[in-house]
């Protein structure tokens, strides 16, 4: 089965062609069109102006992805949510317009599940999943713990009650005008700095539940810079700072994560989202499995699959596909708050 997917949610504008054979998948295409110049200059993802790069993108990537009559292909997957609205409209009109063309059936997938179903894209990794499975999902407009019993059923435990993980990476860079997107800025950053130089709280952390808070940490480290203005233009200074920021993010997601894994007796740990490429967050996350929870095991996706891509939303669509998960596609909306589980 060969299904094309089609991912719009936020400012990365991409399709794949993902071929699903039993256990095995195959990624034939994976096209990603970044829109970070365009946003850059606003320090921030712009809505309208993401939508309009998605309308101007999809057809340069659909000629590159040289398939005009959908030959070979058998269902199309867009992401109808969550994500920004327009954005998604985008994308899932487009699915929509090829399913009717190609006349394939189209799949609504989850951007959340998709980040999930990321880490079954890396052959390594398939063999390392276990169920119960608790998935981390840390990115730009989620931060989430996802319990799975077994493949499929999804159940959420915890989730930030305020700011991202990723929007607090992103908000803490704007601080100090490191650049945009925030997070693989700071953790370069941090990588020069001490990360006990600055004690930043861990919100919540000491709370029994599975719930993040990230505002706090981020308003922490703008007061932080407010009281050292004149220090803003000194390099071990600012990398003490996103060491030390990154310590404290890290360390609450890895302390909840493994809090909820012993709760759920889970055979497996998944990170998933834009954050999971963080360095420190894959590091400390083994270190604190290996210390606390011997029998568990971590699974990563690969850097490519950590941020939004289009290969990520075709397997997700194969899956439901192979269980004729289909709705007619006339009936396919979108919703920018869809939650998972
Ligand atoms: O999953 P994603 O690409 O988009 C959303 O679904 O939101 O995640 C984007 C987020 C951004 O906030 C970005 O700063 C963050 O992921 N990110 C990172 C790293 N790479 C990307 N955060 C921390 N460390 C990184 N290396
Ligand atoms: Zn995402």
């Amino acid at each position: 089965m060969k299904i094309l997917g089609i991912e719009t949610s936020c400012d990365e504008t991409a399709l794949a062609v993902v071929e699903a054979r039993g256990q095995d998948f195959f990624v034939r295409k994976n096209l990603v069109y970044s829109q970070i110049p365009i946003h850059e200059k606003f320090g921030g993802v712009v809505p309208e102006v993401a939508a309009r790069a998605h309308v101007e993108k999809l057809p340069i990537l659909l000629e590159e992805l040289g398939n005009k009559n959908g030959k070979g292909i058998d269902a199309i997957a867009a992401v109808n949510g969550p994500g920004l609205v327009t954005s998604l409209r985008v994308g899932v009109e487009l699915g929509k317009a090829l399913a009717f063309l190609w006349d394939k059936p189209l799949v609504d997938v989850n951007h959340i599940e998709a980040h999930i179903i990321a880490n079954w894209l890396t052959k390594k990794n398939i063999k390392l999943i276990k169920f119960p499975s608790l998935a981390l999902v840390v990115s730009g407009g989620h931060t989430e713990l996802i319990l799975m019993k077994k493949k499929g059923e999804y159940k959420k435990i915890g989730q930030t009650l305020d700011d991202a993980a990723g929007e607090a990476f992103d908000k803490v860079a704007k601080i100090f005008n490191l650049g945009y997107p925030g997070g693989p800025i700071i953790s370069e950053w941090a990588k020069r700095g001490n990360p006990q130089a600055i004690d930043f709280p861990r919100p919540l952390v000491n709370k029994p539940n599975f719930d993040f808070s990230f505002s706090g940490l981020k308003t922490a480290v703008l007061y932080e810079a407010k009281k050292n203005s004149t220090k803003l233009n000194n390099k071990k200074y600012i990398a003490d700072v996103c060491a030390s920021f990154q310590e404290a993010a890290v360390d609450t997601l890895v302390a909840k994560t493994i809090r909820a894994a012993e709760k759920h007796n889970v055979k497996s740990i998944m990170l998933a989202g834009g954050v999971s490429a963080n360095e420190w967050l894959r590091k400390e996350m083994k270190i604190a499995v290996k210390k606390y929870l011997p029998k568990v095991n971590v699974i990563v996706p690969e850097l490519k699959y950590t941020g939004d891509n289009a290969a990520m939303v075709a397997l997700t669509g194969a899956l439901k596909a192979r269980e004729k998960k289909f709705t007619k596609f006339e009936k396919i909306g979108v919703d920018p708050n869809l939650s998972l589980g």
